[in-house]
């Protein structure tokens, strides 16, 4: 299997099936990969922020990928023409063999392009060809990371510490006691001039004080596992 990442929060895991998360590419200064070459079978969309809805429409309507996403948005993404799977947090559905979706929480907010409110933003665990995935979505640091999330015994974690919208480094770093995954991707940092951290910090906090390993790809980085 293969994670590679794409560039502010977007992360494609390649496996039997390809997911997709928050492919934010046009209009992205850091995306790694035009929307129009990229493939999907499914795409998770964390909520209706343009730099994580991004290019899904686009993208699911070229591959045909199903979008799943909580169900306000998904039901937007369905009057858009996209074949889009509501869920709610909570919620898990074994979509296929091999493909299993959990929705959830996130603190943060979510909305329409248009600027309509949209429900809640949310994060998704998932697993794919037997190991468990967390994507974070956009969120503060939150207890049940510990409670909720953790027990699920995450093989990879990918986490924002871009700080301003979303948890910074220190807060990010606490998430990945909390988490107790054995490997993290952070995300959502560097892509604009507000979100600028230093991930080579952030990787040997980690490894310093947990035992997982801290994986830092630029965008179009890969690391096969
Ligand atoms: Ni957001
Ligand atoms: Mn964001």
């Amino acid at each position: 299997m293969r994670i590679k990442f794409l560039g502010h929060a977007c992360v494609q895991v390649q496996g039997s099936k390809t997911i997709l998360i928050d492919p934010f590419l046009s209009g992205n200064p850091a995306a790694a990969v035009e929307a129009n070459e990229v493939q999907a079978d499914y795409i998770l969309v964390t909520h209706g922020h343009g730099d994580h809805l991004g290019d899904t429409v686009e993208i699911a309507k070229r591959t045909g990928a199903k979008v799943i996403a909580m169900v306000e948005l998904a039901n937007w993404l369905n009057g858009q023409g996209v074949d889009g799977m509501g869920m709610n947090v909570g919620g898990a559905y074994a979509f296929e063999n091999g493909l299993r979706v959990k929705v959830t929480p996130a603190w943060h907010s979510s909305q329409l392009p248009d600027g309509t409110p949209c429900g809640l933003a949310a994060g998704f665990i998932f697993w794919l060809d037997g190991l468990c995935f967390y994507h974070a979505g956009d969120t503060g640091l939150f207890g049940d990371m510990q409670q909720v999330i953790a027990p699920h015994d995450l093989d990879w974690a990918f986490i924002p510490i871009g700080d301003y919208y979303t948890m910074g480094p220190d807060d990010a770093l606490t998430a990945a006691k909390w988490l107790n995954a054995k490997n993290y991707l952070p995300i959502h940092y560097n892509t604009f001039p507000l979100l600028r951290q230093d991930a080579g910090a952030f990787k040997a906090a980690v490894e310093a004080e947990t035992p997982a390993k801290c994986a830092v790809l630029a965008p179009g980085e890969a690391v096969d596992i």
